[in-house]
């Protein structure tokens, strides 16, 4: 199988009625990527966290639900949920240091992922975790897989973080700004080999960044975000060619022109207008954006904005 559908997924603040992340619905089949992009604080990690119901300390679930091949993640028992992360669904994140536990070597970390997923006698576990390293292009795997986190250097930890994430051989995989500490050359090879990984295993990628050039050649699908909702959402060439909607519009102006985005500070999440969130910055405000909210609706059958100019 291989199908994620995420319907209305809404998460805020635990003791007081704040949603950080708003109404947000997509789906995507086997071997499709989504581009989640969006500037600092839009609710992206909390979106991909919560898709394997994992929320920060003072975040919870409001509504919505997250499917993964039909199984509803907020309808199972909480002790089940073992058999659901790792194992249809992992994360990669920005800083591998804070992922790996710094006590144990590779090998020791990707062989627990292991026994928890698979049965797997001590000597094929091993060739798996040799198998996994060279997968995501570790050479000497078996020298490498003996080395403690801290000394491989950052390529190297984010591609043994990669290998970790595919132990339990997951139909989805989330990548959070999974190259933002790597030097520039370094992020080019990660974006390679995830493309390639999505390509030979069919997964189903979510590549959350807030760089557009990133995003580019890797995802078939871009969904921007602004303010913890989804203000646009289309296939990437159609998002470059025709965006929409006036924040996607400075983006991809500032992408072609390799300009800095310099304009007003984002809108803050405690006090969100009531009409489009977007009013105070927008270059081309409307009436109605000053009074009331736009919904996401149907440009056409594959492209969707959150804007009054489309409705
Ligand atoms: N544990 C928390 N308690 C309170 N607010 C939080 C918590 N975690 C995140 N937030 C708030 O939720 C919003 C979304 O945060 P999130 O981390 O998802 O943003 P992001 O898009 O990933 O940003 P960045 O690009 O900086 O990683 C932000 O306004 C943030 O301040
Ligand atoms: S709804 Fe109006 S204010 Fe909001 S982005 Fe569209 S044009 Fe700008
Ligand atoms: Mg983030």
């Amino acid at each position: 199988m291989g199908f994620l559908e995420v319907k209305d997924l809404t998460l805020g603040l635990k003791n007081t009625y704040l949603p950080l992340v708003e109404g947000v619905s997509f789906s995507l089949k086997k071997g499709q990527t989504l581009g989640i992009v969006g500037e600092s604080g839009c609710g992206k990690s909390l979106t991909g966290l919560s898709l394997l119901r994992l929320f920060p300390p003072g975040i919870t679930h409001y509504r919505g639900n997250v499917f993964i091949d039909g199984i509803s993640l907020f309808e199972i028992p909480e002790r089940e949920l073992f058999k659901i992360r790792g194992k249809k669904i992992a994360i990669i994140l920005q800083d591998p240091l804070t992922a790996l536990n710094p006590v144990f070597t590779i090998e020791e970390q990707i062989e627990e992922v292991l026994k928890v997923h698979f049965s797997l006698s001590k000597k094929e576990r091993k060739e798996r975790v040799y198998q996994l390293l060279s997968e995501v292009g570790i050479s000497e795997p078996k020298l490498r897989a003996k080395c403690y986190p801290h000394e491989l250097s950052g390529g190297l930890r984010q591609r043994a973080m990669i290998a970790m994430a595919l132990a339990g051989n997951p139909e989805v995989l989330i990548a959070d700004e999974p190259t933002t500490a790597l030097d520039p050359t370094l992020q080019v090879q990660i974006i390679e080999l995830l493309k390639t990984l999505k390509e030979e295993r069919g997964l189903i990628l979510l590549f959350i960044t807030h760089d557009l050039t990133l995003v580019k050649h890797l995802a078939d699908r871009i969904a921007v975000f602004y303010a913890g909702e989804i203000v646009e959402i289309a296939p990437a060439e159609v998002l470059f060619e025709n965006p929409l909607h006036p924040y996607t519009q400075t983006l991809v102006s500032v992408f072609k022109n390799d300009e800095f985005l310099t304009k007003a500070m984002p809108v803050s999440m405690l006090e969100k207008p009531k009409g489009c969130w977007y009013w105070e910055r927008c270059l081309t405000p409307c009436k109605e954006g000053k009074e009331k909210h736009p919904e996401l609706i149907n440009f056409d059958s594959f492209h969707q904005v959150r804007c009054w100019n489309y409705v």
